[in-house]
Parts: structure tokens; C-alpha cells; sequence
């Protein structure tokens, strides 16, 4: 595969190719605090199943984890209540829709897939706690394994602005109580889904996350299961049928791995048995991927072999 200095040049490298992509994409302004991001920054980390690391750019920039956190809350909701219960109130398809469409939940039995805005808040009020203070500190510290990163915090603004706007994910949140997909109060469930949401991480932390992934759940470093096999793998596949929305299919064909992007402009993606990768460029795609972000890494998959197809 090359030496670590090889694989940094070639990170760096492909940085330097597909920075100036920025421009073909957007600060996102509907959560406002987003827009103040600096919309030339990129960075990239690779962590290998060895445990050793690669960086290049603004790796160590914190961004907000934004919809990165939809895939990790599905693996807490699954241990919290089982693989059933979870399916039996949000579907595995892709939908073709944007992330928070209303769309397809008027008419349907339940939201589409844990992807979308719509099937995350579903699977985020089954996070189990006896308030919702006990909840986020749950979700929190599970992050915080993942990313083997104690100091993952809250972004206080960001997660104010989101509250401030997210009439949305509101509606999306009493339209699915009204049919029953939901239950409790919606105020406390859509707190706690813009607090995931507003979490902070750099590529690190991502590429943290994504290489336990990788390894079918194992952290490769301490060898301590983390998460079972069979969620992995649910989880995995989730993120490569629906994890980049509406770009799913393109980006399988272009890119070929699984992958979570957020609006927070980072993208974690996962080499099965090789890497987990982190990368960040926050303008983004009219779809809310980041622009530079897949560049890099349809760039990388080409260069290092990496498409799982
Ligand atoms: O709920 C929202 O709209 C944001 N907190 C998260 C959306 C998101 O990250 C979509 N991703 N690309």
C-alpha cells in the first residue's frame, strides 16, 4: 500500500486538486450559525485497522457533526431496544428525496430509512434515559468512545440556531406522532435530535468512528468489541444505499464506499477491513453533501483502489 508518507502525500495531494470545488457549492444558510463556516477550509484523516494515522488540510478543524450523528444514533437505538423494535418503526429503503422531505411520510407506514431527517428523529426518541438530560449525556459519551475523544462537546450556538429554525423537523416529528410512528413529547424529542446534530467533531473524530465501522464493530486499536457484528453491518449498508440522500447512487458509482455526510460539510466514510475516514469542506451540494468532500474522496477511491463495488 505504501509508505505512511506516501499516503499523506497522496491526502495532501488530493486536498490541493480539489479545494478550489468549493465554489460550486453553498455555506448552508437555514441553520444561520453554519454560514459562518470558512468555506475554503478542507481537511482529511485516515485511520488504518492497524491504528495508525494520516492527515492533511484542516483535520483538526471542529465543524458541527450535523447528520454524521444519524448512522451512530441508529447503532445506540438498536442496543438500547433491539434490531425489531427499531424496523418495526422506521424502513431500510432509499427514498430518492431530500433529507428532509415530508414527501414520502404522508401515505406511508413509517419514514423511508434512519438516513433522512424524518427516520433519524424516529430512531432518536427511541434513545432510552429518564430525561432528556440523561439521554444526550448517553449519546454523548457514545460518541466520545467512538471517536476515543473525551472532549467531544456541545455547540452551544449551533444547537440554539437549529432549535430557532427547525420548524421542519418539527412538523416532520407531530406529522409522525399523529400516526403513531412516534410517541411522547415533540418539543423534547427534537431537542435532543438538534443536540446530537450539534455536536462537535474534526476528521479525526470521524475517521475515529468509521474505522470501528470498518472493522465490523472491533476498535482496532484496544481490540474491545464496540458494537455487535450484525448492527455494524445493518449500519454499513444503511450508509451505502442511503447514507448520501439523493446521491446515493452516484456517489456508489463514483466514490463506492459507505458514507454519512452532514450539513456541518464533514463526510464519514468506511474501507471494509482498511480504513474509516473523516473529511470536511463545508460548502455543499444542492443535495447537503459536501462538494469538496466527495471530491476528495472519489479521488482517493480512484487513486487507492477503495470501491467496494
Ligand atoms: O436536521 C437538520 O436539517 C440538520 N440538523 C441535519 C441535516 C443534515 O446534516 C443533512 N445532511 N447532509
Amino acid at each position: 500500500m505504501g509508505s505512511k508518507k506516501e499516503l499523506t502525500q497522496i491526502l495532501e495531494d488530493s486536498l490541493k486538486n480539489n479545494q478550489n470545488y468549493y465554489k460550486q457549492g453553498e455555506l448552508p444558510n437555514y441553520i444561520p450559525t453554519l454560514a459562518k463556516a470558512d468555506p475554503k477550509a478542507v481537511g482529511i484523516s485516515m485511520v488504518d485497522v492497524e491504528g495508525d494515522f494520516y492527515s492533511a488540510g484542516d483535520f483538526e478543524t471542529n465543524f458541527t457533526i450535523q447528520s454524521v450523528s444519524k448512522p451512530l444514533v441508529l447503532i445506540l437505538a438498536i442496543l438500547d431496544n433491539g434490531t425489531e423494535l427499531v424496523f418495526d418503526k422506521v424502513g431500510v429503503e432509499p427514498t430518492g428525496d431530500p433529507f428532509n422531505s415530508i414527501i414520502k411520510l404522508t401515505g406511508f407506514a413509517k419514514p423511508y430509512n434512519p438516513m433522512i431527517n424524518a427516520g433519524a428523529i424516529a430512531v432518536t426518541s427511541m434513545i432510552k434515559g429518564k430525561d432528556n438530560e440523561e439521554k444526550f449525556d448517553r449519546i454523548l459519551k457514545f460518541f466520545r468512545r467512538l471517536a476515543k475523544n473525551d472532549e467531544l462537546e456541545l455547540d452551544q450556538e449551533t444547537y440554539l440556531s437549529e432549535k430557532d429554525t427547525g420548524d421542519r423537523n418539527r412538523s416532520l416529528a407531530y406529522y409522525m406522532r399523529d400516526q403513531d410512528i412516534i410517541e411522547g413529547d415533540i418539543e423534547e424529542i427534537v431537542d435532543l435530535y438538534f443536540k446530537q446534530c450539534s455536536i462537535k467533531v474534526n476528521c479525526i473524530d470521524l475517521a475515529n468512528m468509521a474505522v470501528i465501522l470498518a472493522n465490523q464493530g472491533i476498535d482496532p486499536v484496544t481490540e474491545e468489541r464496540i458494537i455487535p457484528k450484525k448492527i455494524a453491518r445493518i449500519v454499513r449498508t444503511l450508509m451505502a444505499t442511503c447514507g448520501m440522500y439523493d446521491k446515493s447512487g452516484s456517489f456508489a458509482i463514483e466514490v463506492g464506499l459507505a458514507a454519512k455526510s452532514g450539513v456541518g460539510g464533514g463526510i464519514m466514510a468506511e474501507v471494509p477491513e482498511r480504513f474509516g475516514i473523516g473529511v470536511y469542506g463545508p460548502t455543499l451540494d444542492d443535495k447537503g453533501n459536501s462538494i469538496v468532500g466527495m471530491r476528495v474522496l472519489k479521488e482517493l477511491s480512484e487513486k487507492l483502489n477503495l470501491s467496494i463495488f
